[in-house]
């Protein structure tokens, strides 16, 4: 058969434009993102120079400052662990140094389940980036030491949340605690002593038992009576409804499993973790761009805010569960995290030069049932979208 010039232009045309070698490579895209990335934070920097504490988001057009104690002190010092490793530039070494060693004090707080989240972010960053040597594994072993004392080996989980005059709970655990465990499964490593480790896979176990919905979808707190284990309630605090799926709850078990999969090889934690990546990939409300509503089940969709930090966080964990599963599960893994994380990059999410405060990403919705932090900039959001960029390159690689 003889092909027209013509057909052949077409053709061209048509592939030029619809097919996936039309769109940006993301080697550019990613290039990109960490110079808007540097550039923004050097705006965040300037903002916050000589103020005490970390930026988490904006609120009412100024950038709000948590101290240490804060879940969120931790993910500052983490990005700017991230731009030191994309760009190799000392400067961000400089300021990723100066700000993981301000959340020192988060080691001996045996006030909050999130020690986890905040000293893995900065000092975990840190040691493998090859900084602080003995004094940022000794911090972070003292952090894990801390955590553990949270544990209850009636319930089989780290207390979350500490109790509270109105509300009606003994020993709340929320699926996000799941992402604490990183620092106990290193702990144990790094010290030799499998404590860290039973406590580890205990919480995980239990959160496995009783956190999880048949679709593959999570409540987002489940208590506990202390004294025998017995699940008491479970609800969704920080989501639309008790039987909701908050999306960000979602994205935090997606990570947390895969995380614990990585760490032990328990065939249950892979399994649940591709039923988690089902259950939010499938999910008939979830936008084409793959940025998911706040929750799920939020009746306002589509007019409902959307949770740029739960794309950011999914992407992330998908990254790295695209490497524990079998080719063709791997390569939709990998273009959806990659379709989100061109979402993410687009103007539609990445803030303009000087924009948002100086964060990165826009639309991000914190605790919307409290009335706080919706359609914001997140610090978390910013975190884990700048290791999805990163992971996508083979970098960001857990110690
Ligand atoms: N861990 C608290 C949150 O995700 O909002």
């Amino acid at each position: 058969m003889k092909i027209s010039k013509h057909l052949l232009c077409s053709l061209g045309l048509l592939l030029a434009a619809g097919s996936p070698q039309a769109a940006e490579p993301m080697n550019d895209v990613i290039a990109k993102d960490f110079a808007a990335a540097t550039r923004q934070y050097s705006v965040l920097l300037d903002k916050i120079a000589g103020k005490p504490g970390f930026p988490r988001t904006l609120e009412k057009g100024e950038v709000k400052l948590v101290s240490t104690r804060d879940w969120t002190s931790g993910f500052f010092p983490g990005s700017l662990w991230y731009l030191a490793e994309a760009t190799g530039d000392a400067r961000w070494r400089t300021q990723a140094i100066r700000y993981t060693e301000a959340t020192a004090s988060a080691k001996f707080d045996k006030s909050t389940h999130d020690v986890g989240f905040i000293l893995n972010s900065g000092y975990g960053n840190g040691l493998r980036l090859g900084a602080g040597g003995a004094a940022y594994r000794d911090a972070l072993l003292a952090g894990a030491t801390t955590l553990a004392t949270r544990f209850n080996p009636k319930v089989g989980s780290i207390q979350s949340w500490n109790l509270r005059p109105n509300q009606n709970w003994q020993f709340p655990v929320i699926v996000d605690n799941m992402m604490n465990l990183e620092l106990l499964m290193w702990a144990s490593r790094a010290s030799g002593d499998p404590y860290y480790r039973e406590v580890a896979i205990a919480h995980a176990d239990t959160t496995l038992r009783n956190h999880y919905r048949p679709d593959g979808s999570s409540w987002h707190v489940v208590d506990y009576d202390p004294l025998d284990g017995k699940v008491r309630a479970r609800v969704t605090h920080q989501g639309n409804a008790d039987g909701s799926a908050w999306a960000r709850g979602q994205a935090w078990g997606l990570y947390g499993f895969t995380m614990m999969y990585r760490e032990t090889r328990k065939p249950e934690y892979l399994q649940q973790a591709k039923a988690i990546a089902a259950f939010m990939m499938q999910h008939p409300r979830l936008p084409s761009d793959k940025v998911p509503y706040w929750d799920f089940d939020d009746p306002a969709i589509p007019n409902a805010p959307r949770d740029s930090s739960a794309a950011a966080i999914m992407s992330s964990a998908l990254l790295e569960l695209r490497g524990f599963v079998d080719p063709a599960l791997a390569q939709r893994y990998g273009a959806f995290a990659e379709q989100q994380l061109r979402s993410l990059s687009s103007p539609a999410y990445l803030a303009g030069a000087g924009e948002n405060g100086g964060f990165l990403l826009k639309h991000a919705t914190g605790h919307k049932p409290a009335g706080s932090e919706v359609d914001v900039p997140l610090n978390y959001g910013d975190y884990y979208f700048l290791e999805a960029l990163l992971r996508y390159k083979g970098l960001a690689r857990p110690m």
